[in-house]
């Protein structure tokens, strides 16, 4: 595959979505050719599966329906959108990829992280990022960056589920160290972006691409 994938991870209001905006806009500055989606979403497909995710009125939400929509947004999305941009040799930065499902599915609902993993291999054509960007924050502090009027479906869980999808992500951290760059979401913004524009630049430059 001739182009760089990159993912943004983390919990709401991590800033992660304005991380991924701030890189995708440097490298379109550059003449980087380079895609921004997001999941759920991305597609056509994937942007209708969002809307009944993060619907308020689907409380009656099973987990393991929870799980596989996921999954199908994401199937659709890496075969439609994503590995394309790829063989075309783009960046593709994603806000949100498969580590979300192992923290959120597999941690937080607690459906088991090894589980949601195989299937996200099957959902994913086990492609994996290049760099994944955690942007971590304690979970009360991201929570008081979110308005509560607009709170969605996920949104509204309690605190203990979303203390358990961060304690996810740290351990994928940990496990995978060289890919998972962990940051520390409570800097300032400009600190952060400066932070992933470095990271970022050296997996471009061994990568080749962005070389002038
Ligand atoms: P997102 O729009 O990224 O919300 P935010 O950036 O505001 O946190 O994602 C929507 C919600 O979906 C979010 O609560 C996390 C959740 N999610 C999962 O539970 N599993 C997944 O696989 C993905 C991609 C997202």
């Amino acid at each position: 595959m001739r182009g760089v994938f990159i993912t943004f991870e983390g919990v709401e209001g991590s800033g992660k979505s304005t991380q991924a905006k701030l890189l995708a806009r440097n490298l379109e500055r550059r003449g980087i050719g380079c895609i921004l989606s997001r999941e759920p979403g991305g597609t056509g497909i994937g942007e209708s599966i969002r809307s009944v995710l993060l619907d308020p009125d689907n409380s009656s939400m099973d987990a393991r329906t929870e799980l596989f929509l996921y999954l199908a947004s994401r199937n659709q999305h890496v075969r439609e959108k994503v590995l394309p941009a790829l063989r075309e040799g783009r960046v593709v930065v994603l806000d949100r990829y498969a580590e979300s499902s192992v923290a959120y599915q597999g941690g937080g609902r607690e459906l088991g992280e090894k589980l949601v993993s195989r299937l996200n291999k099957f959902a994913t054509a086990a492609l994996k990022p290049d760099m994944t960007f955690l942007v971590d924050v304690p979970v009360a502090i991201g929570r008081r960056r979110k308005r509560t009027a607009e709170l969605d479906r996920l949104e509204q869980e309690r605190v203990e589920f979303h203390e358990r999808v961060r304690n996810s992500y740290l351990r994928m951290a940990r496990r995978a160290p060289k890919r998972i760059r962990l940051l520390d979401g409570t800097k300032p913004e400009e600190e952060l972006e400066a932070e992933v524009r470095n990271m970022v630049d050296e997996l471009l430059l061994k990568k080749g691409i962005g070389r002038r």
